[in-house]
This record gives C-alpha cells, structure tokens and sequence, in this order.
C-alpha cells in the first residue's frame, strides 16, 4: 500500500485548486505518486486498491492527456470509470449542469472529474454533490492535476525546487495552467518569470508573485525549465496576436533560446503542442524535452490523488 505520509490524514473532499493544498500534502502526494510510478513499470499494472469504487469522468470540453490518464489511473487501481462528454450527453439537449450533476449522483459514484469551459464549475458541483469532485480544468481559472504533475516532473527532474526558476512563456492570460503552476510552485519555493505579448498577461498581473517579462533573450538567460504554453485560440478574442508567424518569431522557443538558459534546462509543455508556433519540434522531441515525462508523471500523480481522495477517512 502506499505510504506518503503515514502521520498525515487527507481530509480534503474536493480538489478544486493547488490553493487548498499545504506542502505538507504536496509533498505526501508526490511520495505516493512515486509509489505508483513504480506499479506502472511492472508488467502486471493492475493493483485492487480501489475495487468497488466508480469514478465518472465528465469532459464537458476535448482532452486527450488528462481524460485518459484519470480513466487508466481508476482502471489501474481497479475502480470503475464512466465517461461523459458534452457532445454525447443531454448537455447538447439544454439539460443544465446541475441536473446533470444530480443525475449523476443518483448513481452514486465516488468521484467525479470535471472539464468545463467555465470558470467555477467544478466548485458549483462541489457545493451540490456529496462526492468528491477533481477539477479536471474550469475556463480559464484552474487545472490543478496539471500543476501538480508539472511540479511532480520537475521535482525529479530537478531533485528539489531549492534556488530554481522557471520560466512560464506565452499566453498566459487564458491559460489556465499557468495559474496553478503559479501558486504551486511559488509556495514550492520556485522563482517563476512569465513571458509573452503584452495582450496575452493577465490583467493584474503585477500581483502575481512572478517576474514579468516582454523579451524572450532576457527572460530565458538562466533558467533551470522553461514551461511553454498553447495558444488557447478558443478562448481569444480576435485582435490579440498579429498572426501565428509573428508570434512564433518572437516567442516561440528554440535551441538559441535554450542556450542562453542555464546548463541542463529543460523544456515542457502541458499539450497539445502546436509545433513550429509555441516550440521548435526539434526542441520538444530532443533530450532536454519533459513533455511524455509530464504525460507519465502525470499517470502517477492522477493515481495517487484518487487513491487520497478516494480511500479517505470520513466520520460517516
Ligand atoms: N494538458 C492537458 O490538459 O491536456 P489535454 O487537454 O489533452 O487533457
């Protein structure tokens, strides 16, 4: 059985945001997703942790990474995985996402994991459903077990935050990511910088506890990862780039750009990747490239978080 922690109880229902998360519970949740890590490399991945539990995975918005890793993340632990989409539901018919919801409860699941392009779904059903509810990415506000997997990769890549930067590059403004990586790694004890266009930062973002910069030479120049962006081109509003060119010629991220960086950068991307734009594909297919360990790390991670959550201690 997995450790983590042994001292420490889970007592979160809900994993909305990396907000709620002490480093305390970081740390407990990486030592288990290393546990897991490891069934992973066996040849038999199955393990009955979590027999008898149903997990419904309702993507109201297209996935590929986070959908299938949550879906073979129950499977591996044995629990059963339901698959919702927008497209395929009574969604597409009006119903609402609370009655959607209900509907689901009545069926008694145990966790449900949430995508929807509006910012706060996964709170509204929070509040509503007495089960555990993952944000699994909500508009532009959250993607929690996306920065937690980013910070599980970069703390093996790196074997700790102490004294590391990282640079967050491109639109930031709509992404989501961006924001959890931000509040994870800040109180991880990460420098973060951000770089992009001026019309694609956040408004307010000279709260952020971040170092904001417009060119790309200056910000890389000694960083130990730099994290780039997709393009979240359905949530823009027309105007705001001049064109893909322009945009990959001043920060798309190339082998020029990593030399300046510090000896042993690395290079991610949470994906899709829009080749050629926000990366060169040399550069995200080469060594320095974190993008398929993410993908793994993040396999292990979505395992540990429904082990936590769903094997927790409840009074009832
Ligand atoms: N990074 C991420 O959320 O990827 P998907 O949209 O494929 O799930």
């Amino acid at each position: 059985m997995p450790t983590g922690d042994d001292d420490m109880q889970w007592l979160h229902k809900d994993l909305l945001d990396v907000s709620q998360l002490s480093t305390r519970e970081v740390a407990s949740l990486f030592e288990t997703a290393r546990y897991f890590r490891e069934i992973n490399s066996r040849s038999v991945k199955k393990v009955p942790t979590l027999r008898g539990k149903s997990v419904v995975l309702f993507f109201a918005e297209p996935s590929t990474r986070t959908k299938t890793s949550f879906d073979v993340a129950g499977k591996r632990l044995s629990a059963d995985t339901f698959s919702l989409s927008a497209t395929g539901s009574s969604l597409k018919k009006g119903e609402t996402l609370k009655d959607t919801a209900l509907t689901l409860q009545a069926m008694s699941p145990d966790a449900i994991v949430i995508r929807h392009s509006s910012s706060g779904a996964a709170q509204f059903l929070a509040e509503r459903l007495d089960c555990c509810v993952i944000n699994a990415g909500d508009g532009r506000h959250a993607h929690p077990t996306q920065a937690l997997l980013d910070a599980f990769t970069l703390s093996e890549a790196w074997g700790g935050f102490k004294g590391r930067t990282l640079l967050i590059l491109g639109d930031v403004a709509h992404s989501r990511v961006a924001r959890s990586n931000v509040i994870l790694l800040d109180r991880l004890g990460v420098k973060v910088r951000l770089c992009g266009p001026r019309t694609l930062m956040p408004s307010g973002v000279e709260t952020w506890p971040v170092g904001v910069h417009r060119d790309l030479d200056q910000a890389v120049r000694g960083v130990d990862a730099v994290m780039c962006l997709r393009l979240q081109l359905e949530r823009q509003q027309a105007g705001l780039l001049p064109d893909l060119r322009e945009y990959a010629r001043l920060f798309g991220l190339g082998r020029r750009h990593l030399d300046r960086a510090a000896k042993g950068a690395f290079v991610m991307h949470p994906g899709p990747i829009n080749r050629g734009v926000e990366i060169d594909s040399d550069l995200a297919d080469s060594p320095e490239s974190l993008i398929l360990e993410q993908v793994a790390g993040g396999l292990a991670v979505r395992m540990a978080l429904l082990f936590l959550f769903l094997s927790r201690k409840t009074n009832e």
